[in-house]
């Protein structure tokens, strides 16, 4: 039983999902878990603290003192006692609470305090949850290093349906049993990843860059820290933050930089993940100052930048493992089988640009793992962090 003793603080949100709550406490506890709930007060009034402590034995925390003898509930205490602090469901206003630390209910000031790992269940109705602010919100979580088990699509309670309500207690479950099976999996490993796309200057304002986000790298990067290894991540320039006190972030601009930064990084790794778009050619010269239009023609020639993978392939002992990634657009096996061999990987992540929903940008993933070998494994379009987690499990299997 992973569970088994495991202190886990649910914390609960003024939601009609709150219901569920009950049941998702229950099956915490037949797990062998010991469960504190932390409510809102808008919480208890969708599900009342005696239904909930009934369930878990223990008292409903819910405000800062008990009012008829002063008791004070530390939600200090709550922080360093639980292995896992769980939010199911958390509501639009909590996250936007949680994202900016605005501490105004035990739950807030709890979370504030946790040193335990977060796992966050939204809940909302459509329209909410496709708003910007809330959207906004959960990247800053995840960027926290919180998880987020994202809300299922179906018939909301405003009789709408859309995505939005809070995933069935089961499969969060299932959750919180695989993270309590892949934590501190990868303890002592470590990790380098390139993440993003590079900038290769012509001059002072302009650049010849890519349309890579960085979601896929920095979804490998998290996951890794959260499995225990130490990871360092060398990043183009991206908009994506990580705080994730296991991730050693790199930020560089030019494949030249990443290159000098990778090379260095890889003498001490047990693994490098190459996912980054790395410019294949950069100006052959750069102007020291702004190039004015003339009228006539500009012309740039390029040279070749050095492939990082195939140099680390080089450098790689017998001990090491070396994944990279490959954009295809056409012979796209062929051309995957041809680079691991090139660049000495033990195996390709191949993305396909004619997969709906995969590629740059998106905030899922349609993926195919080959080997050295030639066997291939196609796997369901998911979100980059399911699939950071499918490809981190082929690397350290
Ligand atoms: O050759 P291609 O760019 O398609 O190969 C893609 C793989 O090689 C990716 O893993 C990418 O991160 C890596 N790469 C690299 N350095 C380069 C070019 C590509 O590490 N200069």
């Amino acid at each position: 039983m992973v569970l088994k003793d495991k202190h886990i603080v649910l914390g609960i949100t003024g939601s009609i999902a709150a219901y569920k709550a009950a049941s998702l406490a229950r099956l915490l506890i037949k797990a062998g878990a010991e469960v504190q709930i932390v409510i809102t007060p808008s919480g208890k009034e969708f599900i009342t603290p005696v239904t909930l402590s009934a369930l878990t034995g223990k008292p409903v925390v819910s405000e800062f003192f008990t009012a008829n003898d002063g008791t004070w509930h530390s939600h200090v205490d709550l922080g360093q006692w639980a292995d896992l602090m769980l939010i199911a469901p958390a509501t639009a206003a909590t996250l936007a609470k949680m994202a900016n630390g605005i501490a105004d209910n035990m739950l807030i000031t709890s979370y504030l305090s946790m040193k335990a790992p977060v796992i966050i269940a939204p809940a909302m109705d459509l329209d909410m949850f496709a708003h910007p602010s809330t959207t906004q919100n959960i990247e800053l979580l995840r960027s926290y290093g919180n998880i987020v088990v994202e809300p299922a699509a179906g018939e909301l309670a405003s009789r709408l349906t859309g995505k939005g309500r809070m995933e069935e207690p089961e499969k969060i479950m299932a959750v919180v049993e695989n993270f309590f099976t892949r934590q501190g999996s990868l303890s002592k490993k470590k990790v380098l990843i390139t993440a993003g796309p590079t900038y290769e200057r012509i001059d002072p304002v302009r650049f010849i860059g890519n349309y890579s986000s960085g979601k896929m790298g920095f979804a490998l990067a998290e996951e890794c820290a959260r499995r225990g290894a130490e990871v360092t991540l060398v990043t183009g320039p991206v908009s994506l933050k990580t705080n994730h006190p296991g991730i050693t972030r790199i930020d560089v601009e030019s494949a030249a930089e990443m290159y000098n930064v990778s090379i260095k990084a890889f003498l001490s790794m047990d693994a490098a993940i190459l996912c980054a778009a790395v410019a294949d050619f950069r100006p052959a010269e750069q102007y020291a100052e702004k190039v004015k239009r003339s009228g006539d023609m500009l012309n740039i020639s390029l040279v070749p930048n050095k492939d990082i993978a195939a140099s680390l392939g080089k450098m790689k002992k017998a001990n090491q493992l070396l994944v990279g990634f490959a954009l295809e657009t056409n012979d796209e096996e062929t051309n995957a089988l041809k680079k691991i061999i090139k660049k000495n990987l033990d195996f390709i992540v191949l993305n396909s640009l004619n997969d709906a929903g995969a590629g740059f940008k998106y905030e899922t993933n349609k993926i195919t793992i080959l080997n050295r070998n030639g066997e291939r494994k196609d796997f369901a379009l998911k979100t980059k962090k399911e699939v950071a987690s499918d490809i981190i499990d082929e690397t350290f299997p």
